[in-house]
């Protein structure tokens, strides 16, 4: 009998002694970035080789959010993108992204270089699971031709099930994302860069030079950049113009010891995504928006049955899931802050692909600070009108208004403590309001305010993580009520049990 790991298979190896210790006190930089994942890494990295002095603060570990917890895919084929952009933009759009994207993955390769990340090229491929999922990906293959991305036509995947056909980009990579942001870190520190851990940014004031604040300590600085994949600063609005979406991993070791060769997706819905490391497989997919009612431990179920349905798999090792915020046009969001300001900079909007994408928002930030040219800063400009997708804008903070107003009107699961079974979690009336009560494995209660601490909407239980999350901008937050995903950067209110 073998125990899966609650942890992603990037993160099992993280040192458990920090590289580098918490902020205290007061401290100078000409930039500060907050956030130190792959994008607020590779800002940080080019900045320095322009010569500026950069100081990196992050809420927990290095890598330990998105960029340690995915399938490692660095690839500019991305699922339905270029069909998708072509529809919701235009034909333009689809090749400027295309460009971006094959500049992220190329940066990628030319950063990991001397770091020991187990690199390797690969093929990404977008293929048909059904029959009726054919004309979707041919759909594909011919948008992703005319953005100019190199692509191939094929009939057969290196897959042990049937497909569909596929459309296939050579030449992409896969890497251990973990050992490639550490390895980042480790060479902007020996170039003489600050890094603080365990150091989660409480406040940014609204004016130049910033004071950029933690409990604990402060950093002066002319710019900054917020890196922390959801932007913790409500004075862009950018809650407004994100979805934050949720998706599950398993890695599982096959007898074989060889994984499919190509990181490949399926285009349906329910959507399957195949990545590899050594002999395991991963397998992702079970997406749905942050906070979403009725979420359990069937999401990972999903994926381990179709692997061991699909492959020679030994055991699952690992497990774990992630969160993505995308933007309402589907643009990565990539420049100042706020309309008209040059010095308050943000990265975000990545939609599951910020490895790519990630590192190209990199260079955007990098150049714009330096005072250079960048090709695509004007194509992700967070202050770009998409007029096309307006109507999905409004979609969006409709749902958000729903769910603000409509959970309150929900009755309590339950009356009292005492009702809440074990490994359970249960809304019951607190006063006025709800709180939250879980139950965990030992029988311990923990209770905690259901209000989310970012702009009020009442927080939903998720079976699968053992967290309470948000519906309306995913925050998320563990049963004593610790952060554990932004834009929320406070704690909720413990209640009595
Ligand atoms: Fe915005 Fe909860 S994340 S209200």
């Amino acid at each position: 009998m073998t125990t899966t790991t609650e942890q992603s298979l990037w993160l099992q190896d993280t040192p458990t002694t920090p590289d580098h210790p918490p902020l205290s006190g007061q401290h100078h930089a000409r930039v500060a970035v907050i956030g130190a994942g792959i994008g607020g890494l590779t800002t940080a990295v080019l900045l320095q080789r322009h010569g500026v002095d950069v100081v990196i603060v992050e809420a927990g570990r290095v890598g330990a959010g998105a960029s340690g917890n995915n399938t490692a895919k660095v690839t500019a084929l991305q699922s339905t993108m270029y069909s998708t952009l072509e529809r919701g933009h235009n034909a333009a759009v689809a090749t400027g992204y295309a460009e971006a994207a094959t500049a992220g993955v190329e940066l990628v390769a030319a950063l990991a270089e001397p770091i020991d990340c187990d690199l390797q090229r690969a093929p990404a491929a977008t293929f048909a699971y059904t029959k009726d999922e054919h004309d979707t990906v041919r759909a594909e293959a011919d948008a992703a031709t005319r953005a100019g991305l190199p692509v191939e036509w094929a009939e057969k995947l290196d897959l042990p099930f049937p497909t569909y056909g596929a459309v296939r980009l050579p030449g992409q990579i896969v890497v251990h994302p973990a050992k490639y942001v550490r390895g980042l870190a480790a060479a902007f520190t020996a170039e003489g860069g600050r890094v603080f851990e365990h150091s989660r940014v409480r406040n940014v004031s609204v004016t130049a030079p910033y004071q950029v604040s933690t409990d604990e300590g402060a950093i002066r600085a002319e710019h900054v950049v917020v890196a922390t994949h959801y932007p913790i600063l409500d004075r862009g609005l950018f809650f407004a113009r994100l979805e934050a979406q949720r998706s599950y991993c398993v890695a599982a070791r096959l007898r074989s010891g060889t994984p499919p060769a190509e990181l490949a997706i399926s285009v349906g819905n329910p959507s399957w995504s195949f990545s590899r490391h050594g002999d395991h497989l991963i397998v992702g997919g079970q997406s749905h928006p942050a906070g979403e009612r009725g979420v359990d431990f069937s999401r990972y179920t999903a994926l381990a049955d179709f692997a061991h349905r699909h492959f020679d798999v030994e055991e699952i090792r690992h497990r774990w899931s992630a969160q993505d915020p995308k933007a309402y046009d589907g643009l990565p969001m990539v420049g100042a802050y706020l309309p008209g300001t040059s010095r308050l900079w943000v990265a975000t909007g990545f939609a599951k692909w910020g490895l790519a994408m990630g590192s190209v928002a990199g260079q955007v930030l990098a150049d714009r600070i330096a005072g250079a040219d960048n090709p695509h800063a004007d194509l992700f400009s967070p202050h770009r009108a998409s007029l096309r997708s307006a109507p999905a804008l409004l979609q969006q903070n409709a749902r958000v208004a729903k769910d603000l107003i409509g959970d309150r009107l929900v009755p309590p699961e339950a009356a009292d403590t005492d009702d809440v079974p074990v490994d359970t979690a249960r809304v019951l009336p607190d006063g006025q309001g709800k709180k939250g009560v879980y139950r965990d494995r030992e029988g311990v209660v923990h209770a905690v305010s259901l209000r989310c601490t970012h702009l009020g909407c009442l927080l939903r239980f998720n079976g699968a993580e053992r967290s309470w999350d948000c519906s309306c901008h995913g925050s998320r937050f563990d049963v004593d009520g610790a952060v554990l995903e932004g834009p929320a950067t406070r704690p909720l209110s413990r209640r009595d049990p």
